[in-house]
């Protein structure tokens, strides 16, 4: 079942044509007095015919309303507030003076009558903006809710008609975004259609006394739903367009709405189809801004004065608070929007746009995810991989053969080939995600790729073993230490070996081969140290017979693997260590097709002859390895 709750905001409405005869009637019916008399810029003549209409209920005058209501005006006409002894408040002009008779209100608990000549809507609100020192505050209170609000048709009606109609479609900003807002509810739903019908109509008639009657019913029922709900992506967006880069108001309003729109409109999808019902279309966004454009209003926030440098900014700006909103805030999502609002052009029907709401459609399906970091993960891979197809515009056939290719890849993979994990090898992913992972100390030794042939369980050998069981090659002596970051040795650590042979083959790679071969499970004595026999390294092409291996050749790549030997290194209470020593002078050290080599694993395999140090003689040159791995602790 549905659920809501609904907060009713108690002020007494007067709205028709010529109510500003009425002022006296309201001030007397909330039983005052003496009234101070605020009026907007442009509004002196108004004011003076209110003063007369109040008569002796007219306290005194106070015409300075600034915009953003700037703290010390407010303490000025606080001053003549006190002078005049007023009881109450009586406003006329835009959200300036509005403004101002909330922080009177606020600060002296008088009673306001606000008769509005904009559709700004605040009059209905019970929230306040103040700045101080340039630094703006809002604050929501009861105590802020004018008591009455005249509505005069006539006094709206003296507004130009390019405010006219950014202002209109800032209200129809508030009602739309009502529609959406997690607060909605039955009562302001209805408003906020009602609303849009009233403002839709009055902006395709704005020259007709009836068009404007229609626009301020529109603006009544919009600024009620501000008052009443909270809003989104739209309203913080023109917040920071107007906060950071100094836009002006109600123009921005207008410029970003249907954008706004577009965004939303595919996780919002049925207040958007209300709000099309409402404006008697089938596409909301697009209507909108056509009405707009119909209207004479401005359609670019490049015509509004921003910059193009600044869409980047504007972008951050605007993902980094999050707030409630249908669709997810994405970077990329909002500099889109930024960028098309800032060209002016016409939102949704273009692709980039229908792709955006697709886009933050498939996101939106992720919001629910049990495991948060899935969820995070797959919420910041799919913006990235239809950017990808977006940015290079991938043709129906291109995708197809990424399909062919995956599919391929995975297909070649058995319980000895792992050409996903060469996939990963080879674009560099493997070892990126091992820095991030694993070489983090600058102290301990670092780490490498695992590589796809290692072996679970490998053959436990003892001490002094030759692991290459007289296969042919370089005879190898090792002589390696593990110790912990302080230099002590580690007794007893599990160290795993494995490697190819002299042609490059490991043993998994033949089947013919009486293994496991070339690998086996040692473990260090209590010195730390550790001691096998092996033979030389060689290079290697990686498995090139797949699709990587097209893959590699279709790039102009080798497929060749710098000489190495694999150590994996457990010891209880450290961090295991997988990493791999290269041979230095080796081939293809400076361009391994898996990006694995760092400077700290190429070491000396020093060429010597004679007998090996365990005394066993050799005929011809042998090599010698000694190495000191350093592992972390864990913890
Ligand atoms: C290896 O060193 O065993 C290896 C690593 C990555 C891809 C292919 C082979
Ligand atoms: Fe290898």
């Amino acid at each position: 079942m549905e659920q809501f709750t609904y907060t009713a905001q108690p002020a007494r409405i007067v709205f028709g044509s010529g109510t500003l005869e009425r002022v006296a009637d309201e001030v007397a019916r909330l039983g005052r007095s003496r009234a101070l008399v605020l009026a907007g810029e442009h509004l002196r003549a108004v004011g003076d015919r209110v003063e007369e209409i109040l008569g002796p209920l007219a306290a005194g005058r106070f015409d300075g309303a600034a915009m953003h209501t700037p703290v010390e005006v407010t303490e000025q006409a606080l001053a003549v507030l006190r002078e005049t002894g007023a009881d109450c408040v009586v406003a006329v002009g835009g959200g300036s003076t509005t403004g101002l008779a909330k922080a009177l209100a606020v600060r002296t608990g008088v009673d306001q009558v606000v008769l509005p000549s904009t559709y700004a809507g605040s009059e209905v609100t019970p929230v306040l903006g103040e700045t101080e020192d340039g630094v703006k505050t809002t604050r929501a209170d009861p105590a802020i809710l004018p008591e009455t609000v005249i509505y005069d048709v006539e006094l709206s009606a003296g507004l130009p008609r390019p405010l006219a109609v950014t202002s209109a479609v800032n209200a129809l900003a508030h009602a739309v975004e009502a529609l959406y807002s997690p607060d909605a509810n039955p009562v302001v739903d209805g408003m906020a259609l009602d609303a849009i019908r009233h403002l839709a109509r009055g902006l395709r008639a704005l020259d007709s006394g009836r068009g404007r009657a229609d626009l301020l019913r529109g603006a009544w029922l919009a600024g009620t739903c501000l008052g009443a709900v909270g809003m989104g992506l739209h309203h913080k967006l023109c917040h920071t367009l107007g906060g950071s880069f100094g836009l002006p108001h109600a123009p921005t309003h207008t410029v970003v709405l249907p954008h706004a729109m577009a965004y939303n409109a595919a996780a919002a999808p049925e207040a958007m189809r209300r709000v099309a019902e409402a404006l008697g279309t089938a596409d909301a966004p697009t209507a909108v801004f056509d009405l707009i454009v119909e209207a004479g209003g401005p359609t670019s926030l490049r015509e509004l004065g921003l910059a193009e440098a600044d869409l980047g900014r504007a972008a951050d700006l605007a993902v980094g608070k999050p707030y409630p909103n249908p669709a997810p805030l994405t970077r990329d999502g909002l500099a889109g929007l930024l960028r098309r609002a800032w060209a002016g052009e016409r939102p949704a029907g273009g692709a980039v746009s229908t792709i955006d709401a697709l886009t933050a459609q498939v996101v939106a399906t992720f919001a629910g995810t049990e495991d948060a970091r899935l969820g995070a993960l797959l919420t910041d891979l799919v913006p990235r991989l239809h950017a990808f197809a977006v940015d290079n515009d991938l043709t129906q056939a291109e995708w197809q053969q990424g399909i062919d290719f995956l599919t391929r890849t995975g297909q070649t993979c058995t319980d000895t080939r792992q050409e996903f994990v060469l996939l990963s090898d080879t674009l560099g992913l493997s070892s990126v995600v091992d820095v991030l992972d694993n070489s983090r100390t600058p102290d301990t030794t670092p780490s490498a790729v695992l590589g796809p042939f290692y072996v679970e369980g490998p053959p436990e050998l003892p001490q002094g073993a030759d692991v290459s069981a007289g296969l042919p090659g370089t005879p190898l002596y090792v002589d390696v230490t593990v110790t912990d970051t302080d230099d002590r040795p580690v007794a007893g650590a599990v160290v795993d070996v494995w490697q190819s042979n002299e042609d490059g083959f490991y043993d998994v790679q033949l089947p013919d081969l009486d293994g496991p071969v070339l690998r086996g499970r040692l473990r260090t004595d209590d010195g730390g140290r550790l001691r096998f026999r092996s033979i030389l390294p060689s290079e290697y092409p990686i498995p090139d017979d797949g699709p990587v291996g097209g893959m590699l050749r279709a790039a102009g790549r080798h497929p060749y693997r710098a000489p190495h030997l694999h150590f994996m290194i457990d010891a209880p209470g450290h961090r295991r260590l997988i990493t791999q020593l290269f041979v230095r002078g080796g081939r293809y050290l400076d361009s391994d097709t898996v990006f694995g080599v760092k400077e700290d694993l190429v070491v000396d395999f020093v060429p010597r002859t004679g007998p090996t140090p365990d005394g066993a003689p050799v005929a011809g040159e042998w090599r010698e390895l000694r190495y000191t791995f350093r592992i972390a602790t864990t913890g």
